[in-house]
């Protein structure tokens, strides 16, 4: 397990592709699956589940609705951490930092290549509202089947994309008797024309 892992040498966003293509080797059920944190404007913090949908230099994208309990934080506090862990791996990869919307034109890349059953769904739900019982959901469901029965299902404006630009990403990785790795990479994140700094690698105590 995790033996001799070499981190310095490594940019973060390349090793967390390394990371994610061994798990997609070994975890048989989503393990592109992370828990995303927001908190509202008084700090309480609320933690879920949702998908990674996208990683590149800019940051860790996942989609979701902005009028759901998340969105709805993220517009009043724009910061986010999200936690993955690969139990086959013994792995952990926790990032922290500001997020941004993706733009409209990657949201509706993303929202096409659905399938149309998500896309109705994604219309259907009014997330993190209270429902009635689940005929309310069905009857939505069968409402926007018939509305959209021919030609393309349009994205709803509220089904929204975000992006977790990291200013920390932290690599934790499993070895015996407790003494563990954990490497940190932390810069300071571009910000209204101001550009960002440099990524810098530490070591930490396990
Ligand atoms: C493995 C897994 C993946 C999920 N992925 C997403 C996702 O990508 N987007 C999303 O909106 N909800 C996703 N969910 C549901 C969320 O965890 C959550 O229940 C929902 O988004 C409402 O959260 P909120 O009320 O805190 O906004 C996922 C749940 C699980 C268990």
């Amino acid at each position: 397990m995790n033996e001799n892992i070499t981190f310095e040498d490594k940019k973060p966003i390349d090793l967390f592709r390394q990371w994610l293509t061994e798990a997609e080797g070994k975890e048989p059920v989503n393990p592109n699956a992370m828990a995303l944190a927001t908190a509202d404007s008084r700090g309480r913090p609320c933690v879920r589940m949702v998908l990674l949908k996208g990683i590149d230099e800019r940051g860790f994208v996942f989609y979701t609705n902005s009028e759901s309990r998340k969105g709805l934080e993220l517009a009043e506090n724009a910061y986010a951490s999200l936690c993955f862990y690969w139990k086959s791996l013994g792995r952990e990869v926790g990032i922290d930092g500001p997020v941004e919307k993706v733009s409209l034109e990657e949201a509706d890349g993303y929202y096409d290549s659905r399938a149309r059953g998500s896309q109705i769904g994604a219309w259907a739900s009014k997330q993190s509202r209270p429902m009635a019982g689940r005929f309310e959901l069905e009857k939505r469901v069968a409402q926007f089947t018939a509305k959209f029965h021919v030609g393309k299902v349009p994205r709803p404006e509220f089904w929204e994309g975000y992006r977790v630009k990291p200013e920390r990403i932290e690599f934790w990785a499993e070895r015996r008797f407790r003494l563990h790795d954990r490497i940190v990479y932390i810069r300071e994140v571009e910000s209204e024309g101001v550009s960002g700094s440099e990524w810098e690698v530490q070591r930490l105590f396990p």
